[in-house]
Parts: C-alpha cells; structure tokens; sequence
C-alpha cells in the first residue's frame, strides 16, 4: 500500500518537563521504527518535534522574563538532550517556529478559507489555557475543565471558526469504511460515540491582543492561529520539507499519541485534512496513560511525576526502556512503580537474560572450545519444541509487533530466554569434568540462539544488545567465530534496599 513508514509522535510543549508518559509516547515509536528496519522495511521515517506556540508557552516565556523565541530555544535544546539520553533516534525534529512550518500553515489557512470553510463570529466561552482549548457551560464540571479538572477562565471575543459541523458525516463514514484508522478498536468506538452528538464548528484564531504568540490568520493580521490548528499540521509539513536526502511521503502511516489527546487528531485533524483536500493519516494509534500506584494520571501540575532521566540515569537506559515496553499493554493504562521496575531488571534482565550469557561464556572458556570447528546452529538443541519456538521466533515477533503488542513480542523472546536456560541446566554442565563435544554443541548452540535473542530485543535496547551481539562474536561477526567475551556482567542485579 505504502512504501514508506512514517511514524509520528505528536509535539511536546516546551515549557512541559519531560515525564514518563511523555517518555513512553516517543520511546514507543523509536522501539516500533526500529523493529521496522530490523524487518527490512524501506523508507522508515520518524518524526518528532515542538509544539511552541500558544498561550501555555508565552506565560512560561514570560515568567522567565525570557522572550518566547528564546525561551523556546532553550527548550529545544533540553528536549533533545532528553531524547539522546533516553536512545531515541527520530529521522526528523520539527519545531513549529520553523519558517517551513509556518508556511504550510499559512498555506492551507488559505486554502480552507477559499473554500469558504471558514467564517467569523462572536463567541463566549471558557477557555482552558492548560488544554489550549474552549469548553462550553455545560461541559465544565463543578466549573472546571472536563477532562483534566484544571481551572477555566470565560473569555468573550470575535473569532474566526471553521465549518468542522460540515464534514462531520463524512468522518463517520471515513471510519466505516476504514474501522482500523483508529486503534485499538475501542479508541474508535469512543470517536464513533462522540461523533453521534453533533459536531461543532471549530474556533481557529485567537485575537492578537490577547495572544501573539502563533503565526498570523494570513488575511487578518489583529489575528493568530489556534494553537491546535498550527500544531497538527506539522505532520504535514514535515513531508513537504524533509531533511536533505529523504522522500516523505503523505499520508503518514501511524501518528502515535497518548488517549488524552484523540479528539483532537482523531476528529480534528482529518477533518481539517479533508477540507484542505488532502488525505487523513493511514493509522492514529492511542496508547493509555501511566499511572501511580494510586492510580492517577501522572501530571506535572499534580506532582506525581517521576523524571525519565532520573530513572534512566539510575537503573540504565536500557532497562528503562525494556521496562516501559514490557510492563504497558498497549492501549491500556500501566501503573507506574520504581519497586516494580527494579524487579523487571531483577528478574527478565540479570537473572534471566544476563545470567544466561554469563554462564555460557564462563563454560567455553572452561573447556577453551574456542579451539572446536565452529558449528553454530540450533540443531543440536535437545528439546525439539524449543528448537522450534527459536526457529519461528522472528516470525513470531514480526506477527507481534506489527499488532502493536511489543509487551507480548518481549515476553516471546523471553520465554525462549528462559527455555534456554532450562536447556543449559539440562545438562548439567557443572557435573562435566571433562570436555564432551555433545556438551560443546550443545551449548554453543545455545550461543548462538542468544545471539538470535539480541538481534530481536536489539530495538528495545539498542546499546546493551549490541554489546551482547559483539560479546558473543567478537569482532567475527561475519564468519560468525564465536569468542565470547567475559567482562562485567551484562544487567548487574540491583540490590533492593530495606
Ligand atoms: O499534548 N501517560 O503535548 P504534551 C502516557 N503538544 N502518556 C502521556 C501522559 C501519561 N501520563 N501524559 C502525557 C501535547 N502523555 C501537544 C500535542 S500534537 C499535534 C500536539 C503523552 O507534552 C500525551 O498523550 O502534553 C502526548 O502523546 C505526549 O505525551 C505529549 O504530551
Ligand atoms: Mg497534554
């Protein structure tokens, strides 16, 4: 259908610290485009960024007695510092300040208007600066925003408004006829529920003298563009101006966000599409949210949040990342806890995974087999079954990861860890005293389907799967010469304090 990939995940706001849910959203979709390019799919693209304008960005600015640019710059450049240190490796940075975003929007701004979609009118309402957006009277409660519970103000103004009621049965039918444009499949009946009430028209402008932090309504300059209205077109943009050396493609195949954001991309964003003539996104999938161990939203504003980077200073990475994607079902909500992050790595990591290489590589140099013709093939694993689930794994895994269930994909893998290591106690090779060449292809079998093991988790933990990797083969990759290598342990176990 495609021939591309191109994965989004939706823009941060600057002032916003980076959080675990944040971290999920975007290590997600570097663990999904990674599998991508593992399975050798062309074209993989991923796209991420800056979301900078609005009111939420302009009173942070203004509180640091920063300008916005500025203010924005600086927060640039922190987030990228993030996303290297959480592995992320995105094809493209997109920040919304960018003259080649600021044109597209301005573009089809232009467009809609030519259309005749767009009109001006009076409006009262309360306004949501957290959530950049209007609700009206009977949508508070206890006159608070809805979805959050965060404080509203009332505003009065002239606006312009974008026909969105128009196309709302052509968006029903959009979602008829492509039931898997939103997923999970619950995530589009809650679309599908709301889409029974009748849609409004949608309020695209804030006056400049209340807010001039966006890009100018192209016809009328006391006006700037709806936060929301500039923000989502950048998936767009990105594929009219790539960075040198790539095709994009539009659409996108998934744009990847969190469930608190689907109104807005789910009925927004292909409605805005549509009256631009241009194609909605192939996929929207919605993940759940994390929670603490009392079950609320994390939220920076509740103070609840755990910093990512903490967490992965602390425990690795790595093992952050494997934590995230092994412990949250996609599309459900996960609870967060340090307590059972330690024990992931405790259990999957060191004792299963770690331990496994470690008493392989400690048995080879035992019986020095590094002198042995190399026959590194999984035949001679005595359990047929397990020779089977390892031949089929990839397969397996593939199946997996393209139904976004990368939990499930991880708990394949690490059921052949275990059955490996089932294989190893097996023979008991601590009762050998003496070399057997039964006991030296067995084992190195072993090896080698760990190898394998890498090879698959290598997306969700790139560096210490790749170290595994070279251990195994050292520097003889190619003719797969086995030579594993001692060294530290590969997961150290965390001791847990009382
Ligand atoms: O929404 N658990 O940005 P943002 C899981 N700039 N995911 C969570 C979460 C939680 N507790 N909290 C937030 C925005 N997220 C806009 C997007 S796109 C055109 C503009 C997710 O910084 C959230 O769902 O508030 C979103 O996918 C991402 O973090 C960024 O949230
Ligand atoms: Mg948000």
């Amino acid at each position: 259908m495609s021939n591309s990939f191109y994965i989004t995940t939706p823009l941060y706001y600057v002032n916003g610290e980076a959080h675990l849910g944040h971290a999920y959203t975007t290590i997600l979709a570097d663990v999904l485009t990674r599998y991508h390019r593992l399975f050798g799919e062309k074209n993989v693209h991923f796209l991420t960024g800056l979301d900078e304008h609005g009111q939420k960005v302009s009173r942070a600015a203004a509180s640091e007695n920063k300008s916005p640019q500025d203010h924005c710059d600086q927060m640039a450049v922190l987030w990228k510092e993030v996303w290297k240190n959480l592995g992320i490796q995105y094809d493209d940075f997109i920040r919304t300040t960018e003259p080649r975003h600021e044109e597209v929007v301005t573009d089809i701004l232009n467009e809609i208007n030519k259309n005749d979609d767009i009109y001006q009118k009076e409006y009262e309402g309360w306004y949501s600066v957290y959530e950049e957006r209007f609700f009206t009277e009977k949508d508070l409660i206890d006159g608070k925003d809805p979805i959050l519970g965060r404080p509203v103000e009332k505003i009065k103004e002239n606006n312009y408004f974008f026909r969105m009621s128009k196309y709302q049965d052509w968006l029903i039918d959009h979602y008829k006829n492509n039931p898997d444009a939103v997923i999970p499949s619950f995530r589009l009946n809650e679309v599908m529920g709301f889409l029974k009430q009748p849609l409004g028209d949608l309020c695209i402008s804030r006056p400049k003298s209340r807010l001039d932090w966006g890009i100018p309504i192209p016809w009328d300059d006391e006006y700037v563009t709806y936060v929301w209205f500039d923000a989502l077109i950048n998936y767009y943009t990105a594929t009219l101006a790539p960075p040198q050396g790539k095709t994009v493609i539009w659409p996108a195949d998934y744009h990847i966000i969190g469930k608190d954001i689907l109104t807005t991309h789910a009925v927004y964003w292909p409605i805005m599409l549509h009256a631009a003539d241009r194609k909605p996104p192939r996929h929207i999938l919605a993940h759940g949210w994390w929670l603490d161990k009392d079950a609320a939203r994390m939220s920076k504003s509740d103070g609840n949040v755990v910093n990512p980077l903490d967490l992965a200073k602390k425990y690795g990475t790595d093992e952050f990342r494997y934590y995230l994607m092994r412990e949250m079902v996609l599309g459900q909500d996960a609870n967060f806890s340090e307590e059972g992050l330690v024990r992931r790595i405790n259990s999957d990591l060191a004792n299963d995974l770690g331990n496994l290489y470690s008493r392989l590589a400690k048995l080879w140099h035992k019986f020095d087999w590094g002198r042995l013709p190399q026959k590194g093939s999984y035949e001679d694993l005595i359990d047929e079954e397990l020779n089977e689930r390892i031949l089929s794994l990839e397969s397996r895994i593939k199946e997996e990861v393209i139904n976004f269930r990368p939990h499930a994909a991880i708990e394949e893998i690490m059921q052949v860890v275990r059955g490996l290591n089932g294989h190893v106690e097996h023979w008991e090779p601590w009762k050998f005293t003496e070399d057997t060449l039964d006991l030296a292809f067995a084992m190195m079998g072993a090896l080698d389907a760990l190898y394998k093991v890498a090879e698959l988790l290598e997306p969700v933990m790139p560096v210490k799967m790749a170290e595994l990797k070279d251990r195994i083969y050292k520097g003889n990759q190619a003719d797969r010469t086995m030579s594993p290598q001692l060294g530290k342990p590969l997961f150290p176990r965390i001791n847990i304090k009382r």
